[in-house]
């Protein structure tokens, strides 16, 4: 261990179970019912470029349109599919554009995590009720598809919640929408949302792990703390924010004073502010998607050979051909449950913000706190080549 480390623990963990734990939250208020994860909306510089990439490298399918042509003079987007994850990549057409602030601000990012509920209008005054800010009141469209009703409420940074009903909507992803398809997408297998996470700044973090408990009443999942993940230079914190049917899970990220520069501090130092860090992805096949995402172009971490050499004393037996993960960088972890299998793409943007996850779990439940050390030496070694150490 560094001495670095070393002093963290001593100073500030004293009296900590620093094992990766279920952490009993006191439930002071009843769940806000959520169905799932609805869509992430991205903003985009570019958004006809960036819907591009998420079709031919991350072979999500076009579904759906809106701009100019369908009416809508303000603001284009392209809402793309893949098993059950709906990416929506909006872009502007004007400087005044509110999306042309944000992109200004934060580069390409998410601005939106939309949730699938039963009702979006008792969601959004449940949530008010409860402290939350307003962005959107509830509107509800009739079309030829049915009823919509959305809302929207603030959380982290400039990031908001989209709560959506569709219950009685088919077909189209919203009013305003149009389907519109083309053949670029090249299909990777992704599933479905296994979690999105955020960055925020240091000791904001149980400000809104406070946020989720109250507004949604989330109970903290698992909770890592400084000596789980930390490296010689870097360091952070995390809370897994849940709803208790583990459909939505939320691990929210803070960096802690270390001797170099915190990873989640040089996210937020280029995402000016706070906001969505990863978005992980589920496969049944992780060495099937990707090899296929990596031949698309797709950038992955990747780690040292001799991660491999100690992988099944680790782990112990897994399924999975050892050479076939060390080729492509797929990490391993174990848990009381099971095992899990995951990778990191390298930025999707040339601001140093958001990436993906691709994981396939056989069992386990957990975020593959034993690949934290060599991942974060991995990060480092990017980290160190933007000069951002
Ligand atoms: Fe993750």
């Amino acid at each position: 261990m560094s001495r670095s480390t070393e002093k963290l623990q001593d100073e500030s963990l004293k009296g900590k179970d620093s094992s990766l734990a279920d952490v009993e939250t006191k439930m002071d208020n009843q769940e806000l019912p959520i169905d799932g994860f609805d869509h992430v909306e991205i903003y985009a510089g570019n958004a006809k470029q960036a819907a591009y990439y998420y079709q031919v490298g991350f072979g999500f399918e076009l579904v759906g349109y809106s701009g100019l042509e369908t009416g809508n003079r303000e603001s284009v987007s392209y809402v793309l599919r893949q098993g059950s994850v709906t990416l929506v990549i909006s872009g502007n057409y004007k400087s005044s554009s509110p999306i042309a602030k944000f992109i200004s601000d934060h580069g390409d990012g998410v601005k939106c995590i939309g949730f699938k509920v039963k009702d979006a209008v008792k969601s959004y005054e449940l949530a008010l009720s409860r402290g939350a800010k307003s962005v959107q009141e509830p509107v509800t469209i009739k079309d030829e598809f049915g009823i919509y009703t959305s809302s929207m409420i603030e959380t982290y940074g400039d990031t908001i919640h989209r709560f959506v009903d569709r219950n009685n909507y088919r077909q189209n992803f919203a009013p305003n929408f149009k389907t519109k398809t083309n053949d670029l997408a090249r299909p990777t297998s992704l599933m479905s949302i296994d979690h999105i996470v955020a960055n925020v700044e240091m000791k904001q973090l149980d400000a809104y792990v406070a946020f989720y408990q109250k507004i949604f009443g989330f109970y903290v999942y698992q909770y890592f703390d400084a000596s789980d993940i930390s490296t010689q230079y870097s360091a952070l914190v995390s809370k897994v924010m849940a709803n208790k049917s583990g459909t939505v899970k939320l691990p929210i990220n803070e960096p802690y004073p270390a001797k170099f520069k915190s990873q989640i501090q040089e996210y937020i130092d280029f995402n000016e502010g706070c906001g969505v860090q990863h978005i992980a992805i589920t496969t049944k096949d992780i060495v099937s998607t990707v090899s296929t995402l990596s031949k698309n172009g797709i950038e992955f971490l990747k780690v040292p050979k001799n991660y491999y050499e100690t992988l099944t004393d680790r782990v112990g037996k897994i399924d999975e051909n050892i050479d076939d993960l060390a080729n492509l960088g797929i990490l391993v972890d174990r848990d009381d449950d099971g095992y899990l299998l995951q990778i990191f793409s390298k930025p999707v943007q040339d601001r140093p913000t958001l990436f993906f996850e691709i994981i396939q779990r056989r069992g386990a439940k957990g975020f593959g706190k034993g690949n934290f050390q060599a991942l974060f030496e991995s990060i480092e070694r990017e980290q160190k080549l933007r000069g951002n150490l």
